[in-house]
């Protein structure tokens, strides 16, 4: 007998699940433990918050000063100030006028950070870009459209307790004769700026409810989430879509309901020709999709090289390629592979919230540095997008 060879029966199979559900319960009871709720531990001293608030040091003391602002908080113990947390920054950019906002007349932007291909860093980009831009002072909308689930996790939610598919999610929408908006499911997040869509594993049902039903109407399954989208699209900059990753009805109304795209690439080879693959499957839904009604265009298409490894020759050598074949299409900035963002995602957090000590590693201040480097870039690449901005964008010497 090859004892290679015994062969793995369904009994076993649950075993096995059963183990791993069991490991994620521990994770998550440490990560939400009942009565803690995920909070905001940012702080930022006065020059940093100038920074971000784009006035001098002198401008916020004046105004603390004559009461315009409240004065800064201090430690009851060491009397030393606190800082400032973003909410008090957003609100000296209220005061000042210095919120990026879009106009209204602007559209917002709706980037969905797709790729077919699991596991490339969807989700890990659409987190860290929804806390860069709210960071920025932008009101940000996430939309979870993954039963996996894992950008409502990063956000403080246990998918399993707090997440109700019937009524928090976007499966009520997708269903016939659902709400008319996607108000219902909007929640904030403990992220000033940050609102939600949540996500939890009752999606999956819509993927095969949604197959069923392509035949017999496919303008409504395919419209459905653009249409939800735009009824919240009022309320914010920005709107990132976090698709599974999967050739299935949800990730083709999510390259519907989009106005650009970011697709995260590994330079590997078969992560890379999955990739390729993942845009010749595009162009020819895309086009299939624009029979069924409309074309759909984009405010830009860029491709980020995610999870680069500097030590690898073939890293180097694939990345090299892609520059080569996609010239234009390439963000300038890549998200190397770093130990930081596993780091944080162990405790279901950015590298963004980490606080402290923790922030003063040479590996954290590397992986902020690819980070904001990439936000920076589709930051000016939404701003193009609004006419409000173009005055600004050449005054900044940016169009
Ligand atoms: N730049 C990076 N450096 C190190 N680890 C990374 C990086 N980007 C992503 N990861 C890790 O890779 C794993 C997959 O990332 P992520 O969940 O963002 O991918 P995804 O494309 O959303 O996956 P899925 O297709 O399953 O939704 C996670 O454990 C994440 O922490
Ligand atoms: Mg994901």
């Amino acid at each position: 007998m090859n004892p290679a060879l015994i062969p793995v029966t369904l009994d076993e199979l649950t075993v096995l699940s059963q183990r791993a559900s069991t490991v994620i319960e521990r994770l998550r009871e440490r990560v939400f433990a009942p009565g803690t709720q995920k909070q905001l531990e940012l702080v930022f001293n006065v020059r940093t918050a100038a920074e971000m608030v784009g006035r001098s040091e002198k401008a916020i003391r004046d105004y603390e000063a004559d009461g315009r602002l409240p004065a800064p908080k201090k430690d009851e113990v060491t009397g030393r100030r606190n800082g400032y947390s973003l909410a008090d920054v957003n609100r000296m950019r209220k005061l000042f006028g210095t919120m990026p906002h879009r106009a209204p007349e602007d559209p917002p932007l709706v980037l969905a950070v797709q790729n077919f291909k699991g596991g490339v860093g969807k989700s890990t980009m659409v987190v860290h870009l929804a806390q860069y831009f709210a960071l920025k002072g932008y009101r940000v909308c996430v939309i979870d459209c993954d039963s996996q689930a894992s950008s409502t996790a990063v956000f403080g939610l246990n998918p399993d307790v707090d997440v109700h598919e019937d009524e928090d999610t976007l499966y009520p929408f997708l269903q016939h004769g659902g709400p008319k908006t996607l108000h219902y499911a909007l929640r904030a997040t403990y992220w000033p700026g940050i609102a939600i869509i949540p996500a939890n594993l009752g999606l999956y049902d819509a993927e095969y409810e949604f197959a069923a039903r392509m035949a017999r109407d496919p303008a409504f399954i395919l419209d459905r989430l653009r249409e939800g989208v735009m009824s919240i699209a009022d309320q914010f900059d920005i709107i990132l879509l976090d698709p599974p990753p999967a050739l299935g009805m949800l990730s083709l109304s999510v390259l519907r309901a989009a106005n650009a795209l970011l697709i995260p690439a590994p330079p590997n080879n078969i992560d890379f020709a999955s990739t390729a693959h993942f845009l010749k499957m595009m162009e020819a839904t895309l086009s299939e999709l624009a029979r069924h009604g409309g074309a759909r265009e984009y405010s830009f298409v860029k491709i980020l090289t995610s999870k680069m490894d500097d030590q690898k020759s073939a890293h180097q050598a694939i990345k090299r390629m892609m520059d080569a074949v996609f010239p234009q299409d390439m963000l300038n900035a890549v998200l190397k592979d770093s130990a930081e963002i596993d780091n944080a995602a162990a405790n279901l957090m950015t590298v963004y919230e980490l606080t402290g000590a923790a922030t003063r590693t040479e590996t954290h201040k590397r992986c902020r540095a690819y980070l904001d480097a990439v936000g920076r870039e589709v930051e000016l690449l939404a701003r193009k997008t609004w006419p409000s901005h173009h005055p600004n964008l050449r005054k900044e010497g940016l169009l």
